[in-house]
């Protein structure tokens, strides 16, 4: 991609890419050498800047630490085989970004700077970009406060900052899940559909005693009846019952916008497949899975991508869902959105940036 935007570069002079073990990637742990940075000051953004990634320096007062004015988006570059670095559907997570900017009282971020910082430090660390099957750079802008100031109130300072790491799957074999009926991840007024820190930090202890009780992952329900299934930790989740694709609508304020669930109704919607964008209830669900009606249930995120639901526990109960077969709906999304991804089909989007 073009770019237009003066940005001062500070290159590091002890690179870590030579150490990096690319065979071995465990998602977010290994982190490329820059890191791109803007301020907010006095009602502007200001100081632009590329540098090392390094460790930052925070006062003990800084606001984000105390009450969480923190948001932050994820998506992904991919390296295909004619060596391109492609990234995915850029221009929708800076819209994001800007609808849990407006929940958390942050600014607003022009999209200039997020584009041109995130192509000009994915270009810089182009090196960073594994090339295996189904790895990718993780792409991680976010914004925080930055006011020393310990009284409630949403700061008038803030940073943002973009770095990426080299990732493999997020996870590496289908997912456990259990219908969460106790705890609450979002209520209809509350900060659901924001991409907000607060929200994970909340999802944290749930989420735990699920896994203890031998389970990736929760699938969370309405906080007023517990009766609705909402999405899953790290990604909205889609069910086909009856040849119908079912997820949960956007419009209740307590869904995650995703991304890869917004392409994945545009592809079924492209090829006419049913779609419905409604609450399944948890009986609903209950009765699929009794009858045999519910033929694929799968999360949708961009750390995720698609990821397989193969066990579901309603009340208490354990199903075991049927397993993933080649013409699986499922399959045929994640082959498109890959083809897509990579270019070796056409974008009929424009979801694609070439970098
Ligand atoms: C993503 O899919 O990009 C997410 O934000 C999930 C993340 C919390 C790992």
């Amino acid at each position: 991609m073009k770019t237009s935007l003066a940005i001062p570069v500070q290159t590091t002079t002890s690179s870590r890419l030579s150490q990096t073990d690319f065979s071995n990637l465990v998602f977010g742990k290994t982190i490329s050498d820059h890191m791109f940075v803007a301020d907010y000051k006095n009602g502007e953004w200001t100081d632009l800047r590329i540098e090392p990634y390094a460790p930052l320096v925070l006062s003990p007062a800084n606001a984000t630490l105390h009450y969480g004015q923190s948001i932050f988006e994820g998506l992904k570059a991919y390296r295909n085989d004619q060596d391109e670095v492609l990234v995915f559907r850029a221009d929708a997570n800076w819209a994001r970004m800007n609808e849990s900017a407006e929940r958390m009282c942050m600014p607003f971020l022009p999209k200039e700077i997020f584009m041109e910082g995130l192509v000009q430090l994915v270009e810089l660390d182009k090196g960073w970009v594994p090339s295996a099957k189904g790895s990718s750079l993780y792409i991680r802008p976010f914004m925080f406060a930055m006011d020393n100031y310990i009284g409630v109130k949403p700061s008038d300072t803030y940073r943002f900052i973009i770095f990426t790491c080299p990732v493999g799957n997020y996870y590496s074999k289908p997912v456990s899940v259990k219908v969460e009926t106790e705890f609450t991840r979002a209520t209809e007024g509350g900060t659901g559909a924001a991409k907000t820190a607060g929200n994970y930090a909340a999802s944290l202890y749930p989420a735990l005693k699920a896994q203890k009780a031998g389970y990736d992952q929760l699938l969370w329900t309405d906080g007023k009846s517990h009766s609705k299934i909402e999405e899953s930790g790290t990604m909205n989740v889609m069910f086909k019952i009856n040849g119908t694709l079912i997820t949960a609508p956007i419009n209740s304020g307590t869904i995650l916008k995703g991304i890869t669930r917004n392409s994945v109704l545009q592809l079924a919607k492209d090829w006419g497949h049913p779609v419905e964008e409604r609450f399944l209830t948890v009986g609903e669900l209950e009765k699929a899975l009794v009858d045999g009606t519910l033929e694929e249930a799968f999360g949708t995120g961009t750390a995720a991508t698609i990821a397989h639901i193969e066990r579901i526990n309603v009340n208490g109960k354990d199903f075991i869902l049927p397993s993933k077969n080649a013409d699986a709906f499922s399959n045929k999304v994640l082959a498109e959105l890959d083809g897509i991804k990579y270019g070796t089909i056409t974008d009929p989007h424009n979801w694609i940036i070439k970098i």
